[in-house]
């Protein structure tokens, strides 16, 4: 298993989550980011350190579609291992729907 990070990341990308994690397996796009799930030992810290409640269990039912997303796209972006600022608007964006639409044009994180 691996945790992985969900919707709520988008636009806020607060970067708590980088500060804790012991293997660095955390990487940065423009609007969020994701962890490598394969560099990822389901330590947990990182979990609760997310003010937007974006980091889950990969084991929590649904998110198979999230795993690739992390998966894939850990492929394609740069490893971040020290907190930025947060997103601009951080705090209008948490919490709000339809983040996957607007930023990646599909309701499915797995055709992302
Ligand atoms: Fe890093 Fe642990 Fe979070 Fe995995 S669960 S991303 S190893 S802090
Ligand atoms: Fe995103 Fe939460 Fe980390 S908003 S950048 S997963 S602290």
């Amino acid at each position: 298993m691996a945790y992985v990070v969900t919707e709520n990341c988008i636009r806020c990308k607060y970067t708590d989550c980088v500060e804790v994690c012991p293997v660095d397996c955390f990487y940065v796009g423009e609007t969020m980011l994701v962890i490598k799930p394969d560099e990822c030992i389901d330590c947990g810290v990182c979990e609760p350190e997310c003010p937007a409640d974006a980091i889950k269990a990969d084991t929590e039912p649904g998110l198979e579609g999230w795993l690739a997303f992390n998966a894939k796209y850990a492929e394609l972006w740069p490893n971040i291992s020290e907190k930025l600022d947060p997103a601009p608007d951080a705090a209008a964006w948490d919490g709000k729907d339809g983040k996957l639409q607007a930023v990646f044009g599909t309701e499915n994180p797995a055709s992302a």
